[in-house]
C-alpha cells in the first residue's frame, strides 16, 4: 500500500472506475527537440512497486522515444470522468530498452512484456510506426513470445516531481498541489491547496 497521497486519490479513482478500461487511458507530453509540445494517448500499465513511478510501454521505433532521448521532461494529463477529477503529473520520463544494462530494469520490462494482452504485443511486431503504410502482408506477423520482449519493446516509465489534482465534485471545486521535496527515499511530498 503506498502512502504518496496523490497516488492514493489516483487508485481511489481507478477503484471507482475499475469496470471502465479507458479510465487507464491518459494522456502522455513530450517535447520536440524544435520546442513543440507533442500529445498522445497511452495506457496506463501500473505503479513500480509502491513508489511514485507510473509505467508506460510503446515501440522503441517511435517518435516519442527520440524525442525523450533529447529531452526527457513530460507531463501526463489523466482524467477520471464518473469523478470528474483531473490529475496532471509533471516530471522526467526513463526508457527501458533492449539495450538496458541494469538487469533489474530489464526484468522489469520483461514482466511489463509479459502481462501485455496479445493483441498490443504483436502490434509490437508490426513495421516502423510514423512512415509512409507499409503492405499489408508485413501487418501479418506471428505470436511473440510473452516471455521474450521483441527488440521493438521499451518500457517507460514517468517519474513525477509535480502532481496537480483537480476535483469538480465539490463545490466551490477544490485542487491540491503536491511537489516532491529532495530525492532521498522515502520521497516527501509537500502539498498545497490552491483555488481551482
Ligand atoms: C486508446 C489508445 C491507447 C493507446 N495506448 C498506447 C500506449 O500504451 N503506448 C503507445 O506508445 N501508444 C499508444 N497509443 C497510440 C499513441 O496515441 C500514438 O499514436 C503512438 O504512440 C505514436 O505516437 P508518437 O509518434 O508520438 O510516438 C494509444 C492510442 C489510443 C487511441
Amino acid at each position: 500500500m503506498s502512502e504518496i497521497p496523490w497516488r492514493i486519490a489516483i487508485e481511489r479513482a481507478l477503484t471507482i472506475h475499475r469496470g471502465a478500461p479507458p479510465s487507464r487511458w491518459l494522456q502522455l507530453a513530450t517535447v520536440t527537440s524544435d520546442g513543440w509540445p507533442s500529445v498522445r494517448t497511452v495506457v496506463f500499465r501500473g505503479f513500480l512497486g509502491a513508489g511514485p513511478v507510473l509505467r508506460f510501454t510503446s515501440d522503441l521505433r517511435s517518435a516519442k522515444v527520440g524525442q525523450i532521448a533529447e529531452n526527457a521532461r513530460a507531463e501526463a494529463c489523466w482524467m477520471f470522468a464518473e469523478t470528474r477529477e483531473q490529475f496532471r503529473l509533471a516530471g522526467h520520463l526513463r526508457v527501458i530498452g533492449p539495450d538496458e544494462t541494469d538487469s533489474q530494469w530489464l526484468a522489469e520490462r520483461a514482466d511489463v512484456w509479459t502481462a501485455l494482452p496479445p493483441a498490443t504485443r504483436i502490434s509490437l511486431l508490426w513495421p516502423e510506426p510514423g512512415v509512409p503504410r507499409a503492405d499489408l502482408h508485413r501487418f501479418r506477423v506471428g505470436t511473440p513470445d510473452p516471455r521474450d520482449p521483441p527488440p521493438s519493446f521499451a518500457l517507460l516509465l514517468l517519474e513525477p516531481e509535480r502532481v496537480d489534482h483537480l476535483d469538480l465534485r465539490s463545490d466551490p471545486h477544490s485542487r491540491t498541489q503536491y511537489q516532491r521535496l529532495g530525492t532521498e527515499e522515502p520521497i516527501e511530498w509537500a502539498s498545497l491547496a490552491v483555488n481551482p
